[in-house]
């Protein structure tokens, strides 16, 4: 089969579409034919050897995707040959092959049916993001509340794949949701998406701007995507009990950081990981999620598709900042 090859840990500009023997089920695992698989940051953090992962080269990047069934091992009975499955989170792309590639092999218990009225565009990039934010918005033993009282949610770098997600998922739970982005163009559909507030996160102004907007109430959860230099102002926002759920970096480093800041109003703030969801536990999530979606009739979004031999551009433009999922077509 074909396949992006990652020789180095020099970035994914250095990946090599080449050709490998396809790989076998195994007992509990499927494999697939890919049709489209997603582009996520955390590939190109890898590849560029900032994630914990290191597999052993080549390695073939790509979390999410979907594909049809091609073979099943001995003991999968959940799953059939010819069936059309997306990958929830697994070890795909990281610490085994990915989906990268025309086949990839991944646990029957990490596969699940489209969900009814979806196009496999709208799922191949959906799970990670997703789940990534579900774990966000409930990881927390006071998690957001709904009105009366209606918690406020602040979402950064709110455009993005894990930032729509988030969008989304707080406009289910009711809440009352404040979104950043930088372009004017997507603060404009972020509105449409649902968010009830749009700011610029390099308005001079921005704290104060946001605390008229939502005056009396205060932030209460903020999913930050972005950290960099806008995390004091973020943290600024919070009210008492105020906490941050810190999911990526797509700022970079917080270049000053005063603790002092989380003193007296006891703020908290608790990293994300979708890798610690268990197969089951990523199951449980993913059919609340796609719940939730179905009670606001919204649907996950996607940015761009760009073909197979295509992957640079692919990731060049998810390094610009997309407006929800940047995909690759593998197979028709
Ligand atoms: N902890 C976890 O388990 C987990 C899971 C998934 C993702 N992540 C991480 O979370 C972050 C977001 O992931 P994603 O999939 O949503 O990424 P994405 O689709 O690339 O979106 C990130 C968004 O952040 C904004 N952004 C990008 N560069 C920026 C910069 N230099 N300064 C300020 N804003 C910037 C952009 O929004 P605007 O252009 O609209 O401002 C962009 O749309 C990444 O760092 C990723 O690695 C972590």
């Amino acid at each position: 089969m074909r396949a992006w090859l990652m020789d180095t840990y020099g970035g994914v500009e250095q990946l090599r579409l080449g050709e490998v023997p396809d790989p076998q089920p195994g007992l509990t695992n499927v494999l697939l034919k890919v049709k489209y698989a997603a582009l996520n940051p955390a590939d190109a953090f890898l590849a560029q050897g900032l994630y914990p992962a290191k597999p052993t080269l080549p390695h073939i990047l790509g979390r999410d995707g979907v594909g049809d069934v091609l073979e099943i091992g001995t003991e999968v009975d959940s799953v059939r040959v010819g069936e059309t499955v997306g990958i929830l989170r697994c070890l795909a792309g990281v610490d085994m092959p990915g989906t990268l590639a025309e086949k990839v092999v991944v646990p029957a218990e990490s596969v699940t049916q489209i969900p009814v009225g979806w196009s496999l565009e709208e799922m191949a990039g959906a799970p990670l993001v997703f789940l990534t934010a579900w774990q966000a918005l409930t990881q927390w033993s006071d998690p957001p509340t709904p009105p009366p009282g209606g918690s406020v949610l602040l979402v950064t770098g709110a455009s993005g794949g894990v930032g729509v997600a988030s969008v989304l998922l707080g406009q289910s739970m009711n809440l009352i949701v404040v979104a950043l982005s930088r372009d004017v163009e997507k603060r404009t559909r972020l509105k449409v998406l649902g968010a009830d507030f749009v700011f610029d996160p390099g308005d001079k102004n921005l704290v104060t701007s946001i605390s008229a907007a939502i005056s009396p109430k205060k932030v209460d959860l903020v999913i930050d995507c972005v950290g960099g230099r806008l995390l004091p102002h973020i943290i600024a926002l919070l009210g008492y009990g105020g906490r941050i759920s810190i999911v990526g970096r797509s700022g970079g480093t917080v270049p000053e950081f005063n603790t002092a800041t989380l003193l007296f109003r006891r703020i908290r703030m608790g990293g994300v990981s979708v890798g610690d969801y268990t197969a089951q536990a990523a199951q449980a999530a993913w059919k609340e999620i796609v719940t939730r979606l179905e009670t606001i009739g919204r649907r996950p979004l996607v940015d761009s598709i760009v073909s197979f031999e295509d992957v640079q551009n692919g990731f060049a433009r998810l390094a610009q900042g997309p407006m929800g999922k940047v995909l690759m077509r593998i197979a028709t």
